[in-house]
């Protein structure tokens, strides 16, 4: 749909607006009481959330890819039906083929409360994503619905619109901008589990201290269903990372070799990141889902000043 089409049609004065994004790719700006939010039709991807007064909250790698085909570094990935590389065949794509999809919008409007909102559907016949069939042959509906004002709330909604159960592992990847990822702290996580995945899988326990950065790290807390709180001393500022539908947690920041490994990651931005996710990762978070079911994940941003 062409971008007039979009705003007669889907278009709210003063709340949702369509224009070209980056790359050329089609975006809704959500302008709500106290804060606005974009998000592409590419991938359902949020690009951008920034409450009013405060700093932008979401990160976008400056050497991101903005093709067709490939995935956005930065932002909010959508990542479903599987987490990581685990996808069901050999050569199937890091973290599935949503975020590689073409969305459609389903609706958007102005809140009584005056936040901007908008879903945006995806169903398994209108993935064009080559090979996604074959990597994963089940009968699905997926919403996205992202609303936005002074916090930000992103639900995926999965429906199986097929004759069998199908299981997920997924992940709603948001990337935060962060001052100095060295100087941050995640509280929320003390005593939980992890998997530890930086070199061999190693089963970890998170001591009673707040998570602190000070190499890679790319740990999956399992069985974690509470909040994050990402505290940035440096910028004054706590952002509230709330959940539902979601077991696990993925705290993940390159550092410097694995940046300077990723071609769409520059060399010098690892330190003003951190991705907290909210996730159903595998397998021991995996969800199954019968025929005609359905199930929701949900994260919730908040931010405050420290
Ligand atoms: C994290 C994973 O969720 O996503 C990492 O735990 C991975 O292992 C990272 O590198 C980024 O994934 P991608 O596909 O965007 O490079």
């Amino acid at each position: 749909m062409h971008l007039s089409e979009l705003n007669e049609r889907f278009g709210v004065a003063g709340a949702v607006a369509f224009e070209q994004g980056p790359g050329g790719f089609a975006r809704a700006v959500l302008t709500g009481a106290g804060g606005r939010a974009a998000v592409l039709l590419y991938g359902a991807h949020a690009m951008e959330f920034q409450p009013d007064g405060h700093r932008p909250v979401l990160w976008v790698s400056r050497r991101s890819w903005l093709e067709a085909g490939k995935p956005i570094r930065g932002g909010v990935p959508v990542c479903w039906p599987w987490f990581g590389g685990k996808g069901p065949v050999a050569g199937s794509p890091l973290h599935g083929f949503a975020r590689l999809a073409e969305w459609t919008v389903e609706s958007a409007a102005r809140l009584p409360d005056g936040r901007a909102t908008i879903t945006l559907v995806l169903r398994s016949e209108a993935v064009r994503v080559p090979q996604a069939a074959a990597w994963w042959p089940h009968a699905f509906e997926l919403r996205y619905t992202v609303t936005a004002g002074s916090d930000l709330t992103l639900t995926l909604s999965t429906r199986n619109t097929g004759n069998d159960p199908f299981t997920i592992t997924q992940a709603l990847h948001t990337y935060f901008a962060v001052s100095d990822v060295r100087s941050v702290r995640v509280h929320g996580l003390e005593g939980a589990e992890y998997i530890d995945t930086v070199g061999p899988e190693t089963l970890r326990r998170q001591g009673p201290e707040p998570v602190a950065v000070r190499a890679e790290i790319d740990n999956v807390y399992r069985g974690h269903t509470g909040e994050c709180v990402l505290e940035d001393a440096p910028w004054g500022r706590r952002i509230r990372v709330a959940k539902s539908g979601s077991r696990s947690t993925v705290v993940w920041n390159p550092w410097i070799e694995k940046a300077a490994r990723m071609p769409d990651f520059g060399d010098d931005e690892w330190p003003h990141m951190l991705c907290i996710e909210t996730a159903n990762a595998g397998p021991d978070d995996a969800v199954t889902i019968p025929p005609a079911g359905g199930h929701d994940i949900q994260t919730h941003i908040t931010v405050e000043p420290m």
